[in-house]
């Protein structure tokens, strides 16, 4: 049982903490330093008035130069739900979820301000797509904490990009607009499980950028993890290709998932999205 900021900073990296020592655990950071994403829910529904509030806070996030480049889909009519239950059916999570919501980045909205107000918009760069994605990013995030402190469950979906042209017809995108993730939203079944980070070691940086250590620290992370969250040699990611080894570790996994190419239709669904991404 957790009772400090620092046993739930243990649980989360595997790692043995000082900092947060005499912080109850409890508030904002426990439940962020604690949270999961969860894939399985029970039936009953998430009330309109949650959501109205929920999206509320989502949508109080930053944005980049106030332009607020995040526009969401809610699926609501049984057959759109079908429709994109039936592009995503490896993951019975998304059917189960009572919401789901899609996150888009839009740069839409900008592009039309221009022309209503008779200004060029020489600005069809790399960087405006990213602030579009980095805006929708934030705000699923936030609506996930908002979410959270609730009590619902949550669990982002990417994998709604794999269909992407097929989508964003179901969703009527128009140009300038494209999906980032899906969000299944509902009342927990379960608690759902912790899933160990990389530590800071390896991801926060002072001063300079420093991965003299990467390799050393990733074998300890692995090591870590694969004791603390074991693989079932049957779930091993393309074992038939690779085999089924004994020590199946985090990295182990990443590459193997990344040993397959893998959305190689997005870039090219962005580009007829009417980006130049110059
Ligand atoms: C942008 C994004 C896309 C994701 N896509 C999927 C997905 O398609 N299916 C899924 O089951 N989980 C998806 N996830 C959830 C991740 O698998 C999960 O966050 C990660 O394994 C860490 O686990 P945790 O959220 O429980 O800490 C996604 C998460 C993010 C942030």
């Amino acid at each position: 049982m957790a009772e400090t900021i620092a046993d739930l900073i243990e649980n989360r990296f595997g790692l043995p903490a000082t900092a947060g020592r005499n912080t109850p655990a409890s508030g904002t950071i426990a439940g962020m330093v604690a949270r999961r994403s969860h894939r399985r829910f029970k039936p009953d529904p998430v009330s309109e008035e949650t959501l109205e509030i929920v999206l509320a806070a989502a949508l109080s996030s930053p944005a980049k130069s106030d332009l607020q480049q995040a526009s969401i889909v809610i699926v609501r009519d049984a057959a759109q739900r079908g429709a994109i239950n039936g592009l995503v059916e490896s993951m019975p999570w998304i059917p189960q979820a009572p919401v789901f919501l899609v996150f888009c980045g839009d740069n839409r909205r900008i592009r039309r301000i221009s022309e209503l107000r008779g200004k060029p918009f020489p600005n069809d760069t790399l960087d405006m797509f990213m602030n579009a994605a980095v805006d929708a990013g934030i705000v699923l995030q936030a609506f996930i904490t908002a979410a959270e402190s609730l009590g619902l469950g949550c669990c982002p979906i990417s994998l709604i990009r794999n269909h992407v042209e097929r989508l964003g017809e179901l969703l009527a995108l128009p140009e300038g607009v494209f999906p980032v993730a899906g969000l299944c939203v509902g009342h927990p079944e379960g608690a759902g499980r912790l899933s160990m980070r990389l530590p800071p070691s390896i991801t926060v940086h002072t001063d300079r950028y420093d991965s003299s250590r990467f390799d050393a620290e990733l074998a300890a992370y692995d090591a870590r993890r694969a004791k603390a969250e074991p693989t079932e040699p049957g779930k091993q990611r393309f074992a038939e290709r690779w085999g089924v080894t004994e020590a199946y570790t985090w990295s182990e996994d990443k590459a193997r998932q990344y040993s397959v190419p893998e959305r190689h239709s997005f870039g090219p669904y962005v580009r007829r999205q009417g980006f130049a991404l110059k």
